[in-house]
């Protein structure tokens, strides 16, 4: 089945803004990205990656080693320097593979990217030191690691340079994080991203959480104003020729994976900003990782499936819950009709990962489907979620 025919989601995939404001205090010191001593926020996680490739020096007479399970906005930050992706095999767990990683280090190489899949933070230790023995940068890729530590440092202090998604933790529509330990980013100069930008951001974040019945009294006035905008915005658009409508965000927020030039040197909007800074971290914390154990308990017994992490360690905050199948082309379909999220990570891997070189990351690939544990979620909705993927299972 074409997968643009599938229903959208019942329930959000990503976190939705909502009234559950809690106080901007932060009871115990939430470790997360936000600790390493400099940062920048950008429009996306990938035009972060765009820049600490820049910063390190990448050219087009380099090569960068680059996971094999992977997703294309992790590649397009190197081809877009014209230098070589150069892919590493990935263990069961989607730990790096240290000796494929070795054996595929060149003179050539200036940097290797590190991803915390899932949120499950890797021990960097070993690769810390091979990359300073050869003096090759590393790029701790937090996209899905926002909150965490590793050896009892937070989450994007190891690496030379770090990138976060914002979009993936927070209930916003732009956002990414560049940070360095190491490295003051002063110099890097970012534009203001435009004022229609900056409204369009905010008016889809306010749509996306109306659209999951969020927001409650105040949803109610906010969307006969938003349905006000839509019909004057409607009217605008058939007067204007068809030629001037151009693209007006960066392809991240729009769930595509293309990196566009235009967005690489911007600063994420004031509003998404502010729902960043403004947000519980430790209320996150908590609710993505009792989110997560109550998928696993439900789950994890299940005919044909198996989590595909056994546990969930303490300093770990989940961005979702990956189970892995046996038949997954049987279920992916069934899930989707009945409109149960699923992301399905490395779902298109790069040509040069062949199931020869890489039988992991390839079954990876097919096997695993990613089920939401965000903060936003609501009794009701993760009750739902559990009773369709069970009965959706033993049918
Ligand atoms: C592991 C990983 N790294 C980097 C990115 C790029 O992040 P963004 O979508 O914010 O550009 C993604 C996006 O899904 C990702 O999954």
């Amino acid at each position: 089945m074409d997968i643009r025919n599938f229903p959208p989601p019942k329930i959000p995939l990503s976190p939705v803004l909502d009234n559950n404001h809690a106080p901007n205090s932060h009871p115990e010191k939430t470790p997360s990205i936000f600790d390493a001593k400099y940062k920048l926020n950008t429009t996306s996680g990938r035009a972060a990656l765009s820049i600490a490739l820049e910063e390190c020096g990448t050219t087009n007479e380099h090569e960068v080693l680059i996971p094999s399970y992977h997703c294309e906005s992790m590649i397009s930050p190197t081809l877009r320097l014209n230098a070589k992706a150069i892919f590493y095999r990935i263990n069961s767990d989607t730990s790096p593979n240290l000796t494929d990683l070795k054996k595929k280090i060149s003179p050539k190489t200036k940097a290797i990217i590190v991803t915390h899949f899932f949120g499950f933070t890797e021990d960097l230790t070993d690769i810390r030191q091979l990359c300073d023995t050869h003096n090759i940068c590393l790029i701790e890729d937090c996209a899905h690691a926002f909150f965490g530590q590793i050896n009892r440092q937070s989450v994007g202090t190891v690496g030379d340079y770090a990138i976060a998604s914002t979009m993936k933790f927070f209930p916003v529509f732009d956002g990414g994080i560049l940070a360095s330990q190491k490295y003051n980013l002063q110099n890097i100069s970012l534009k203001q991203p435009s004022l229609s930008f900056q409204v369009k951001s905010w008016i889809n974040a306010v749509e996306r959480a109306l659209a999951y019945k969020r927001l409650g009294a105040r949803g109610k006035v906010l969307n006969t104003l938003l349905s006000i905008k839509t019909t004057c915005w409607s009217f605008i658009k058939g007067l204007r020729p068809q030629e001037s409508v151009v693209t007006s965000s960066p392809g991240s927020s729009e769930g595509g994976f293309g990196l566009d030039e235009n967005w690489i040197y911007v600063k994420s909007t004031v509003s998404s900003q502010k729902t960043i800074i403004n947000a519980d971290y430790s209320d996150i914390s908590k609710k993505r990782r009792a989110y997560y154990e109550l998928l696993d308990d439900a789950l994890r017994d299940l005919p044909s499936c198996e989590p595909l992490f056994k546990n969930l360690p303490h300093d770990v905050v989940p961005l979702v819950y990956p189970l892995k199948f046996q038949c997954p082309e049987q279920y992916f379909s069934a899930l989707k009709e009945k409109g149960v999220p699923i992301w399905r990570f490395g779902e298109y891997l790069d040509e040069k990962v062949t199931p020869e070189e890489f039988p992991i990351s390839r079954e990876l690939s097919e096997t695993v489907f990613q089920f939401p544990c965000h903060q936003s979620l609501t009794q009701d909705e993760l009750d739902w979620m559990i009773k369709t993927i069970k009965e959706t299972i033993k049918s």
